[in-house]
């Protein structure tokens, strides 16, 4: 059997710097855990159409198909602002997104014991904290036609982007977070916004089939999304799985993710249906974005970036595992209080850089075994 291949997507801005250390965890699983990847890098985003003049090219895009799972950084940067939309960094991430048919993006938003004290919340709302989010992520309103801006009849303009969602594209999503809840608290609450869209009315009838005809043992709730985001900030611990669209679940999922005090630290899987292989198509990314503020100064936090590759060995490769030993030697170091800038507390002290990080991480791995 060949090794399993990594597609390395690192994208802009921090994302190189954060995918290095990547590099040296996924180094670390060959030389000390015999686990050996086939990895190969390309480029997305802004440093894709600085070089080819777009943000993804098709030979990337057909790199990606090929692979076993996709590791992408960030992309996007104020370099790229002005560019025509159909060019600009986002569109890279999207295209491979909507053409490997990532329906189902996990989002876990989990607080970390030794960052309690970085919520907004207070510390016994937030700590223990342990969701996910399944965002469908390849339909709904960013990608629904017609869309457009055009001339109104009015001499002026309008805007359009449609909300569309088939009973297919509903029921697959809402297979994957039962499954999801099956191997966790066994709870999925659905949000969306039946009280006044159409689209909405079908979430939910299509959600509450796919329970009673295939998951009737797990417990089904359903809010609307502004309630559901009020009470992510009330009692966020009432959640399990949430199942969401794909613009609730990108507003959501970062609400959820800011209450964990640190949006540097989470991950993300991109899954679709399984490949000839029996592995499920995938891309794996920090929910964090590019950072251009502190890019190319060795600041950030790779601790996302580390443990989306943790869900990659978890959900690609079945080594449960080793992805547990990797979030475990996160763990440890933030309890022995390693932080980087994002993490400093107002009792201050000396923040490590990216690779002080991941030299940390390394170390915490060696003492596991
Ligand atoms: C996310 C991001 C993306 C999205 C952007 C970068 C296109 O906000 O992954 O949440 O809106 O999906
Ligand atoms: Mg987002």
């Amino acid at each position: 059997m060949p090794d399993p291949s990594l597609l390395i997507l690192a994208g802009d801005g921090i994302g190189p710097e954060v995918m290095a250390e990547v590099k040296r965890i996924i180094a670390w699983m060959g030389e000390k855990r015999g686990i050996r990847f086939s990895v190969s890098e390309d480029l997305v985003g802004g440093c894709a159409y600085d070089a080819h003049g777009v943000p993804l090219t098709d030979e990337t895009m057909a790199r990606a198909q090929a692979v076993d799972a996709v590791l992408l950084g960030a992309v996007g940067g104020p370099k790229y602002d002005s560019l025509d939309f159909s060019v600009k960094p986002e569109r890279g991430l999207l295209r491979l997104r909507k053409e490997m048919d990532l329906y189902a993006n996990l989002r876990p938003a989990q607080c970390f014991d030794a960052l309690a004290d970085f919520s907004s919340l207070k510390k016994e709302i937030i700590a223990g904290l342990d969701i996910v989010i399944v965002r469908e992520l390849t339909g709904g309103v960013y990608f629904g036609e017609p869309r457009g801006i055009f001339p109104d009849n009015e001499g002026g303009r309008v805007g359009i982007n449609t909300q569309r969602y088939t009973t297919n594209e509903i029921r697959r999503v809402a297979r994957s977070a039962f499954e999801l809840a099956r191997r966790r608290r066994n709870k999925v609450c659905s949000m969306e916004k039946a009280n006044v869209m159409e689209s909405g009315i079908l979430w939910r009838e299509e959600v509450q089939w796919v329970h009673d005809n295939e998951y009737p043992d797990v417990e089904l709730s359903h809010m609307y999304a502004d309630n559901g985001a009020m009470q992510l900030v009330r009692w966020p611990r009432q959640f399990d799985v949430i199942v969401t669209d794909n613009l609730f679940g990108d507003i959501l999922s970062d609400c959820a993710a800011m209450l964990t005090g640190s949006l540097g630290m989470l991950p993300s899987a991109s899954l679709g249906a399984p490949m000839a292989n029996g592995r499920p198509k995938a891309l794996y990314e920090p929910v964090h974005g590019s950072a251009p503020d502190i890019a190319g100064q060795g600041k950030a936090n790779p601790i996302a970036c580390i443990l989306s590759f943790a869900m990659a060995l978890r959900y690609s490769f079945d080594l449960g595992d080793e992805a547990t030993r990797i979030e475990k030697a996160v763990e440890k170091v933030l309890a022995q209080g390693v932080r980087t800038a994002d993490l400093m507390g107002p009792e201050g002290g000396t923040p490590v850089s990216t690779s002080g990080m991941g030299d940390a991480i390394l170390k915490a791995l060696d003492a596991s075994l």
